[in-house]
């Protein structure tokens, strides 16, 4: 039964990511905080700070709200490692609580199939934390892509440097095979947003980016992409995590307080179009529309530069895209709204991230498959799913 007035929720995982959807959850008038999930010594430390329960396990929550006829909190935020993420979910799950799984909702797009079929049997909500499509500047980008006309080819840049404490403090960020590397855990968000934009992926190429970090054999540091839409557009994108740069969304849009706002940066996507080119996030447009004579468009003739949003400031930065996403959440959970990004979203972000890899290795451009190609793994859930998984299974 979901709570008539205020949505309870628990975080699972306080590392650098759970802390802020904790503090979002409890400054809604719409959530409640319902606790926190965490085995280590962060766990009890923001619960403290926070005011609320500490719980050293889903299975101690859940044997806590039984034992004190306590209902289960309706919604959970899966904040932990990505290779993780899939068994905490299935869990949450099988007790019918309602998910907003961060990214990438699994690195291994089975595992992800097998969560969200075990979801759909289980009528839980599945929302994946992709939460950039939230972002007014994306928002923007989607109202004016009309703007450049017929569109032809993208470009885009996430390129900053992280701090050696980012890896010596999470171990499962150095390897590949727990989930680590800029490509699963950044580069992600950024081919959410591309196919957001601009449709399925159908084929990538990728060129691995020398290494900086020699400490950290098992994990990738950026690969410079090229890019095939299913509608034609074509694309470059270049990511890495060991440069120094400002050209990255977080730095270009200020949207996470940790990274200082690059005010005034321009050209972090940039979209070309038969009638103009629109660089995002500055919203300049570059076009040929106020040309005096009615001549066709060309090299021939000057390209005007205007800046398509007015107030810009005030009307990007103010607001907040966890917010956005959290009041989303609690829309998805009291059966409002469907999820904004679904599990299939997010499973086909992770495909592409896979075939990104895949070329890496191969040195050979991938095909990008569809999600309908996944054969679950129900074993990687870790619940009971007989006899489901028989039903699941045909
Ligand atoms: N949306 C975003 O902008 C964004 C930003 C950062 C991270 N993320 C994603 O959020 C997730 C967490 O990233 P992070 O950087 O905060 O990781 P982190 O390593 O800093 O924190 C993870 C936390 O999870 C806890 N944990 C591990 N196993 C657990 C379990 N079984 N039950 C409860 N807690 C458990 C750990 O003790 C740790 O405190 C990742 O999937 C990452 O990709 C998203």
């Amino acid at each position: 039964m979901i709570s008539p007035i205020t949505i309870k929720i628990v975080i699972i995982g306080v590392g650098i990511i759970g802390p802020r959807h904790a503090a979002h959850v409890k400054k809604s008038k719409s959530t409640e905080l319902f606790g926190i999930v965490d085995p280590s010594a962060a766990g009890p430390k923001v619960a403290n700070e926070l005011q609320v329960p500490h719980f050293n396990s889903i299975q101690e929550m859940i044997q806590e709200c039984e034992g004190t006829g306590t209902q289960y909190p309706d919604g959970a935020i899966v904040c932990t490692p990505n290779s993780t993420h899939v068994k905490i979910s299935a869990e949450l799950a099988s007790h019918g609580i309602h998910l907003l799984v961060e990214k990438p909702l699994s690195p291994t797009p089975a595992e992800a199939m097998a969560l969200k079929n075990y979801c759909d049997s289980k009528g839980v909500k599945l929302l994946v934390g992709h939460h950039r499509r939230f972002n007014p500047h994306i928002v923007a980008t989607k109202e004016n892509l009309h703007k450049v006309g017929k569109i032809i080819a993208i470009q885009g840049t996430w390129t900053l440097r992280k701090p050696s404490a980012y890896f010596e403090s999470a171990a499962w960020r150095t390897d590949i095979s727990t989930g680590g590397g800029v490509l699963l855990i950044n580069l992600i968000h950024d081919i959410d947003l591309l196919q957001y934009m601009f449709g399925p992926i159908e084929r990538v190429y990728a060129e691995l980016l020398s290494k900086q970090k020699l400490q950290y054999p098992n994990v990738d540091e950026g690969a410079c992409l090229t890019i095939r839409f299913k509608n034609g557009i074509c694309g470059t994108f270049v990511c890495s995590d060991s440069v120094t740069s400002p050209f990255n969304f977080e730095s270009g849009t200020g949207e996470n307080p940790t990274i200082p706002y690059n005010d005034g940066l321009e050209g972090l996507y940039r979209i070309f179009g038969t009638d103009g080119t629109l660089s995002v996030p500055d919203f300049n447009l570059y076009h040929q529309n106020s040309s005096e004579k009615q001549e066709e468009p060309s090299w021939l003739n000057p390209i005007q530069k205007e800046c398509i949003i007015e107030n810009r400031d005030e009307k990007l930065l103010t607001q907040q895209p966890f917010d956005l996403q959290l009041a989303h959440f609690v829309d998805v959970i009291r059966g409002n709204q469907e999820p904004f990004c679904s599990a299939l979203d997010g499973m086909s972000s992770s495909l592409c991230i896979q075939a990104v890899l895949n070329s890496i290795e191969t040195e050979l451009p991938q095909r990008v498959p569809d999600c309908e190609s996944i054969k679950p793994d129900y074993s990687s859930l870790g619940v009971k799913t007989f006899p489901l998984d028989k039903k699941l299974n045909s």
